[in-house]
């Protein structure tokens, strides 16, 4: 398993690998891996003669200075869990350096207001600093396909929108939320919370299960009211945000529509651990 710290190392060695009919598999990651980013690379290998991931914390997206400097680095344990998947896997693990040269601004984005909502609400700048970075990371590894999960969903949004703006030449693929046994959307942040908030927490996922049964009955003000009464006075969980919103746009769902998909988003506090979930409606 090869691992590089520069960028002109890796993509000369991307170029001698590349042969016209071989495509590039692409899972950009800010490690502290998990089972979750482990589908994403299996995926990618199932459909690419090259797999490369990248490592990095990126500071641009963090709009809060301590979930930064909390962010778990763990990049031993990383190569070790890459390894066990396959050796052929080509690892890009730069510093802040080698991807912003000296300049950690985000450039600011307009992603048709997709950006305007949920996430983007409550973490302004973040999806600027999405944006940036993963157009550097496009420009270096050049890949035909790029994976990412549907945990991020919003994220997923913007990448493919990112894209289309930016006319790049990748195809981005969406792959499924892989959950912990009680349902617990997997996450690098999951290991800051402690056993009884990490086996409490499968109450997200129980509640938006409830929600997609209720959908089809009920008006979207009335099942959001219901999840914020599920965590109203809760002892481990806060409610940041839920919101139901249609999957093309992100916009808010007031009415229904028979030939639009909506999903679900929520986002939650246990002590200052924020955690994100999402299904799908219909
Ligand atoms: P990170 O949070 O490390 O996630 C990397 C990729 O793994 C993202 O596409 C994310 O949606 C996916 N992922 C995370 N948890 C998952 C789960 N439980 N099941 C399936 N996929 C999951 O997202 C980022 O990093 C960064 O914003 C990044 C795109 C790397 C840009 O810095």
């Amino acid at each position: 398993m090869l691992v590089f710290e520069h960028k002109v190392a890796l993509s000369q060695h991307l170029t001698t690998l590349k042969k016209p009919n071989t495509t590039i598999g692409f899972v950009p990651t800010m490690g502290a891996l998990h089972e979750g980013h482990l589908s994403l690379l299996r995926n990618s290998l199932q459909n690419n003669a090259l797999t490369v991931i990248s490592i990095f914390v990126n500071p641009t997206q963090f709009n809060n200075p301590e979930d930064l400097e909390k962010y778990p680095r763990t990049l031993e344990a990383d190569l070790e869990k890459i390894k066990r998947v396959s050796e052929d896997i080509i690892v890009y693990a730069p510093t802040v350096q080698d991807i912003y040269e000296g300049n950690t601004q985000s450039k600011a984005y307009d992603f048709d207001g997709l950006e305007h909502q949920m996430e983007g609400k409550f973490r302004p700048g973040h999806f600027d600093g999405v944006g940036t970075v993963v157009k550097k990371l496009f420009e270096i590894v050049q890949p035909d396909f790029a994976y990412f999960g549907e945990k991020d969903f919003q994220q997923l949004q913007i990448v493919k929108k990112l894209v289309a703006k930016e006319k790049l030449s990748v195809t981005i693929v969406g792959c499924p939320i892989f959950r912990e046994a009680n349902g617990l959307a997997m996450s690098s942040r999951n290991e800051r919370l402690s056993d009884h908030e990490r086996k409490e927490a499968g109450i997200i996922f129980k509640t938006l299960q409830e929600i997609k049964s209720l959908f089809p009955n009920k008006s979207t003000s009335a099942l959001k009211k219901r999840v914020a009464k599920v965590f109203q006075n809760h002892p481990l969980f806060q409610l940041e945000y839920v919101e139901i919103a249609d999957e093309a746009t992100l916009q808010t769902c007031i009415r229904k529509s028979k030939n639009k998909t909506y999903r679900i988003f929520i986002a939650v506090f246990a002590n200052n651990v924020r955690l994100i979930d999402t299904i799908s409606l219909n």
